[in-house]
């Protein structure tokens, strides 16, 4: 019996003590959020977890409200909007091709600046997302197909859904995209990364698995990046065609051998055939190719073709490049970026977080030749294609004089 009240009154106790938690953490704006503290935690999320791939570790039980009131709702948008404004206040809005910030608002009739990276696992989305999500007034939609876990899609059935959603994604319209929030319930990485979102979802976990402030949420931004590191590229041409989402695609695409290394330390990788073998990575390249090449054609101010190799050893010079492609212009915020994650050592924090010269490359000194040789073997043509060097042995490998890459063009 004394066991039981002790039990009850625990219980009570507990129960008590949860509401009082819930009174006090009720949602505050956070447009007064203190920065300092911010960044610093964006910078161990950008070094932790990388591509999303951290499937089981990144589950984080949600306290979850019944009902949040719509004035805040209201103010929390008012407040966005105001603080868009505020931080392009001083940008030249006609780098982007229209006068002023209203035309690229769907709220306000006009048309954002889409962007997506196409990609595959481990080959530096997660820094070009970034240099991109530095920009201010920048809707980051990252890689929306988690759910998928570790596959690629080349085609039916999968590129029904995924394009659909893509599309849908762009227009702000996330009604019906059900299996988007609940599995970003339990992984809650997928909206981490949008950091502008996740700046008033990290109070109130739940507005991030609301369709309708996601898309009123979106429909604030001039700006919209996203990537896939899921779809291939070919599969891009039906959002290339959409005149009306008027979206640019970045191809971005690095040495298999690089890939593969980096690769071999993710857990979520070696069970999937579509990321643990050399000669699957190598026929995307090749399909990758030969519709880049297509696409260019038929879109040449529409898709850029980028290798990460060339991100790394000249990172601004690439950025400077990419944003003129995308019709964006260079902030004070991406030049504090690039010079953050590209030289500078952040206090507390592993060489590993900068992408330096040397990042690249780290495969020759790691690899062991005979894996290479066989990856060389069944990758022979799509490092033809992209302009990558086979090594011939060992210590040609590992010298210092050997180059992994040389020029390249995509024919058309
Ligand atoms: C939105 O913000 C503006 C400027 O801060 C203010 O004048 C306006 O009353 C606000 N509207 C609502 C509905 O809160
Ligand atoms: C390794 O390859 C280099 C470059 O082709 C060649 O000059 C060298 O003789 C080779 N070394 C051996 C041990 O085969």
């Amino acid at each position: 019996m004394l066991r039981k009240v002790n039990f009850y009154s625990i219980c009570f106790a507990f129960g008590l003590s949860v509401l009082l938690i819930l009174a006090g953490s009720r949602y505050t704006d956070n447009i007064n959020y203190h920065p300092s503290i911010e960044s610093r935690r964006n910078i161990r999320n950008f070094l932790r977890v990388e591509d999303g791939e951290n499937l089981q570790s990144m589950y984080e039980p949600t306290i979850t409200f019944p009902y949040y009131d719509s004035i805040d709702i209201e103010k929390l948008l008012n407040k966005t909007s105001f603080k868009i404004k505020y931080d392009l206040s001083t940008y030249n809005f006609e780098q982007s091709g229209v006068q002023k910030l209203d035309d690229l608002l769907l709220e306000s009739g006009g048309k954002p600046i889409r962007s997506v990276i196409v990609s595959t696992w481990r080959s530096g989305t997660t820094f070009l997302g970034e240099v991109l999500n530095a920009m201010p007034g920048n809707f980051y939609h990252y890689e929306p197909f988690l759910k998928f876990e570790i596959v690629q899609i080349r085609g039916l059935p999968l590129s029904t859904e995924a394009l659909s959603n893509i599309k849908n994604m762009l227009r702000c319209n996330f009604e019906g995209m059900e299996d988007y929030f609940e599995y970003g319930k339990k992984h809650l990485n997928q909206f981490r990364h949008n950091t502008r979102l996740w700046d008033h979802c990290k109070y109130k976990k739940e507005l991030c698995f609301d369709a309708e402030f996601t898309g009123r949420f979106c429909k604030l931004f001039p700006f919209q990046s996203m990537k896939v590191v899921r779809v291939r590229l070919r599969l891009m041409q039906e959002i290339l065609e959409d005149k009306e989402l008027n979206v640019k695609v970045v191809l971005l695409i690095r040495d298999p051998r690089g890939v593969m290394q980096s690769r071999q330390h993710r857990d979520f990788c070696q069970p999937a055939p579509d990321c643990w073998k050399p000669e699957l990575l190598c026929a995307d390249m090749i399909s990758d190719y030969v519709a880049a090449g297509r696409l260019l054609k038929q879109y040449p101010d529409k898709l850029m073709v980028l290798r990460y190799e060339e991100l790394a050893l000249n990172p601004v010079g690439t950025t400077q490049y990419l944003l003129k492609f995308l019709g964006l212009g260079m902030t004070p915020s991406i030049e504090r970026f690039l010079s953050t994650h590209t030289s500078v050592e952040v206090a507390g924090v592993s060489s590993t977080f900068r992408i330096s010269q040397d990042v690249p490359f780290r495969w020759k000194n790691v690899l062991d030749f005979n894996y290479v040789d066989d990856m060389q073997t069944v990758c022979k043509e799509a490092m033809d294609l992209w302009g990558y060097r086979l090594a011939h042995n060992s210590s040609h490998m590992t010298s210092k004089e050997f180059n992994p890459i040389m020029e390249y063009s995509v024919r058309q």
